[in-house]
C-alpha cells in the first residue's frame, strides 16, 4: 500500500467513494455516462476496452475500479497477473464487492508468478495496467509496447538509470505503433493542477526562480517475515524497503511532487545535492532504504528547488508543491497564485472535480477511442530520473548532474531476482563512501 493509498488508510479519502458521494444515486451509471461523453455512442467491438492487469495489489486493484467506470460502457477485464495467487483472488473479490457483480475472469486467465506479465500480454487485451513494484516496470513496459498494447503505467517507471534509458527508448517506438500511454503521476490529470499550471505557463508569476516540493509523512506498513518465505518472497512482499525494488522513497513516492515542479518549469533539473540518511528505520526489517532526503535541485535557468521527503512518525507532515516567480508566487497544490495576477481556484469547483484516479483513465480511453495523441512515457521517465539523481546525490554525498544520472551504469539489483534461493540485502548507502564519490 503506497502513496495516496497509505493516506487512505488513515483518512476517509477514497477516490471511488468520493465519486459516489459526489454524484449521488445511480453513480456507477452516472460515471459511465459522464465518461462516455468523450465518444459518441459506441458499441462493443472495436471500441471495447479489454483490460489486462499486471500487479494486483492495492494500486492495481484501485486502477481496475477506476477503468471499469472510466471506460463504461464497453469495458471488460480479461486477464490478471500477479506474483502471488492470493493477491489476485483478493483483488477480484474486492472489485466484485464494489461493483456488485462478477468480473468474469476465470481461473485460466489468472496468471501467477514472475512471468505472469507474459501470459497477460498474450491474451486478447488492448489496455494493460502496469502496477507491480517499480523494478519490473522497464521489462513490463518493453513487453507491453512490443505486444502493441495501450498502457496505463504506474510510476515510477524504473529504479535506476539503465531502466530509465530503456523506457526512454520505448517512447518513440510506442508513438510509431500508435500506442497511447498514460502514467500514474495523476496530478497531471487533476483539474485544479491543470488550471494552475496553465496560468503559470501563461506567465502569471513571471519567470520561476525557486520552488519547493515536499512529501513528508509518517512511517509505512511492513509485513512480518513468515518462516516459509524465501528471501525473495520476503523482499517482494516488503518491496518499498529494498531500493532495488522500489527506488527508495524519493523515487517511489516523492516523484509526484518533483514531477509537478518539472511540469511547471517545462524542464528537468540539471543537478542535485542532497543530505539524506536512515535515522529512525534502522532495523533490518526495513531493508536498505533511507527514511529522509533533503535535496537541492538546480535547473538550467539557475532556479533551485528545495525538495524534501520523509517517512518518520511524529514529525510535521507536508505534501505540497510551491513556486516563486519574478511577478508572484504559487501554492500549486492549493491552486493559489499571489502577486500581480492573484487568483484562487474556487474550492466549490475543485470539490466537484472528477478524481484524478478516474481522470487519468478517462483521458487515456478518450485518446484511444478518439485516436488522439497521448504518450506520457518521456515525462514520467524524466521525473523518475530527476528523483534518481536526487537519490544518487543523497547516497554519495556528491553533486550529481543530469548527464551523470542519465549515463550511469549503476544497477541496484543484487543479481537476478528469484523467489527461491538466497538474496543478500544490499548494504545501506553511506555518504562519502558510496559511489559515485562526491564531485
Ligand atoms: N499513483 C499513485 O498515487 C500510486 C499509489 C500507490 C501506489 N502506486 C504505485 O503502484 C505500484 C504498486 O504499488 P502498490 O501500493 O499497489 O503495492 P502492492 O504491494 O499493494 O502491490 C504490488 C503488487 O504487485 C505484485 N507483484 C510483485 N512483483 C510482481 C511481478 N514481477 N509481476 C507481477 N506482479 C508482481 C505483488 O504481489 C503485489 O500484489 C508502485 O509502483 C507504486 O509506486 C502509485
Amino acid at each position: 500500500m503506497t502513496d495516496e493509498f497509505r493516506r487512505a488508510a488513515t483518512s476517509p479519502f477514497d477516490p471511488l467513494r468520493r465519486e459516489f458521494l459526489k454524484r449521488g444515486a445511480g453513480t456507477a451509471a452516472a460515471i459511465g455516462l459522464a465518461s462516455s461523453t468523450f465518444g459518441t455512442a459506441y458499441a462493443r467491438g472495436s471500441d471495447e476496452i479489454r483490460v489486462g492487469l499486471i500487479g494486483a495489489g492495492d494500486r492495481g486493484t484501485g486502477a481496475l475500479r477506476n477503468i471499469l467506470h472510466a471506460a463504461a460502457p464497453g469495458v471488460r477485464v480479461v486477464a490478471i497477473g500477479d506474483a502471488f495467487e492470493e493477491r489476485i483472488d483478493k483483488s477480484i473479490a474486492l472489485v466484485e464487492s464494489k461493483i456488485g457483480k462478477s468480473l468474469g475472469v476465470p481461473k485460466k486467465r489468472r496468471f501467477v508468478g514472475l512471468d505472469a506479465y507474459q501470459h497477460v500480454l498474450a491474451e486478447d487485451i488492448n489496455y494493460v495496467i502496469l502496477a507491480s513494484p517499480p523494478a519490473f516496470r522497464p521489462e513490463h513496459l518493453r513487453a507491453a509496447v512490443e505486444a502493441g498494447k495501450h498502457i496505463f503505467t504506474e510510476k515510477p517507471i524504473a529504479v535506476d538509470s539503465p531502466g530509465v534509458r530503456q523506457v526512454l527508448a520505448l517512447h518513440d517506438i510506442a508513438d510509431q505503433k500508435g500506442l497511447k500511454i498514460a502514467a500514474g503521476t495523476q496530478r497531471r490529470h487533476q483539474a485544479g493542477y491543470l488550471d494552475t499550471i496553465k496560468r503559470i505557463h501563461d506567465g502569471a508569476i513571471g519567470e520561476i526562480v525557486a520552488a519547493r516540493a515536499y512529501w513528508n509523512q509518517g512511517s509505512l506498513w511492513h509485513i512480518d517475515r513468515q518462516p516459509a518465505w524465501s528471501d525473495g518472497e520476503w523482499m517482494l512482499r516488503n518491496w518499498p524497503y529494498f531500493n532495488w525494488l522500489s527506488g527508495d522513497i524519493i523515487v517511489e513516492q516523492h516523484i509526484h511532487n518533483i514531477d509537478v515542479i518539472n511540469w511547471a518549469m517545462n524542464a528537468h533539473p540539471a543537478s542535485a545535492v542532497s543530505l539524506a540518511g536512515r535515522q529512525v528505520r534502522t532495523d533490518t526489517v526495513y531493508g536498505n532504504v533511507y527514511d529522509h532526503f533533503a535535496t537541492d535541485y538546480e535547473y538550467a535557468n539557475g532556479a533551485h528547488m528545495i525538495s524534501m521527503c520523509r517517512q518518520i512518525d511524529g514529525c510535521a507532515n507536508n505534501i505540497s508543491e510551491a513556486l516563486v516567480g519574478t511577478r508572484g508566487n504559487s501554492q500549486v497544490d492549493q491552486h493559489i497564485i499571489t502577486g500581480a495576477n492573484a487568483w484562487k481556484r474556487d474550492p466549490r469547483v475543485t470539490e466537484n472535480d472528477t478524481s484524478p484516479y478516474y481522470q487519468e483513465h478517462i483521458d487515456l480511453v478518450q485518446a484511444i477511442r478518439g485516436g488522439k495523441p497521448l504518450n506520457e512515457l518521456r515525462q514520467v521517465a524524466e521525473a523518475t530520473l530527476s528523483a534518481i539523481m536526487g537519490r544518487m546525490a543523497g547516497y554519495s554525498g556528491g553533486r550529481v548532474t543530469w548527464e551523470e544520472a542519465l549515463n550511469s551504469q549503476e544497477s541496484l539489483a543484487p543479481g537476478p531476482f528469484a523467489l527461491s534461493g538466497t538474496i543478500a540485502v544490499p548494504a545501506v548507502a553511506m555518504p562519502g563512501k558510496t559511489e559515485p564519490k562526491p564531485a
